[in-house]
């Protein structure tokens, strides 16, 4: 089995399946985590072909935009890895994380039980706070018709996968149907409400000690970023 080759073939894969993705998803999402997790699995002694097949494998279809369905993007990775003649051992510690490295809500358990999957889980929640975390969820929140603020609708603290992925039908629901779709999203969305819901979370739920360094720092920017968001919102300064 020659892995450099297995990593380029998927590598090109990837491209071509998330080329003009614009919910904040693309290729760059792809290859910030990949360069990430192999910085990250370098200081915790994690597999670098597991690491690399996972990071590269992680958003290959995301519950989000197939209907909730959790085990889609570890059906593809593997049907992908198998069609290459990629060894069962290693088909099955990628399915293990691309099965579980989503983010489903506050209140859901966290079943990644590898170190590759730790680390895999930590360089994608990296990803979504700091500056380009932040430019994230506002493009995310564009592309499905969210507003960015609303003081009346406040963030839903423990989110259990049933609510967290609510939003997730909506959003289908705008792309479909752009009105009715789109008054759903604005009476119980903002794009602001989501870093009370997951981005200042993150940097609490991070496996392993390397990606709590990083974590604690685009958390901290985070955080100053929301106060001047709120005192530009007030007039304040
Ligand atoms: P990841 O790729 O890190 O698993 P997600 O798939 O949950 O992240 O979401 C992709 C990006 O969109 C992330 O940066 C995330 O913070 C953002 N995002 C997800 N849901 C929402 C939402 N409801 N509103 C705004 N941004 C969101
Ligand atoms: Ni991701």
């Amino acid at each position: 089995m020659n892995k450099n080759k297995i990593i380029q073939q998927t590598i090109e894969f990837i491209k071509s399946r998330l080329d003009g993705e614009g919910t904040g998803h693309d290729w760059f999402h792809v290859e910030r985590v990949y360069k990430l997790a192999l910085s990250i699995g370098k200081k915790e002694r994690a597999d670098e072909f597991i690491v690399s097949l996972g990071a590269l494998l992680h958003d290959v279809a995301d519950w989000k935009f197939f209907k909730g369905d959790t085990k889609k993007g570890g059906k593809v990775a593997r049907e992908f890895l198998e069609n290459l003649g990629v060894e069962e051992g290693v088909i099955g510690q990628v399915v293990d994380i691309v099965d579980n490295v989503s983010f489903k809500g506050e209140g859901e358990e966290n079943n990644m039980r590898s170190i590759e999957g730790k680390v895999v889980q930590d360089a994608d929640r990296i990803d979504a706070i700091g500056a380009v975390g932040i430019a994230r969820v506002f493009t995310y929140g564009g592309s499905v018709g969210d507003t960015i603020y609303d003081p009346n609708i406040l963030p839903v603290k423990n989110k259990k996968f049933k609510d967290y992925s609510a939003h997730a039908r909506w959003s289908l629901e705008a792309r479909r149907n752009p009105v009715s779709g789109g008054e759903l999203h604005r009476k119980k969305v903002t794009s602001i409400n989501h870093f009370f819901e997951k981005l200042l979370l993150l940097k609490d739920l991070m496996n392993t000690q390397t990606a709590k360094k990083i974590a604690s720092q685009r958390d901290k920017y985070t955080r100053e970023y929301l106060e001047r968001f709120f005192d530009e919102w007030e007039g304040k300064i």
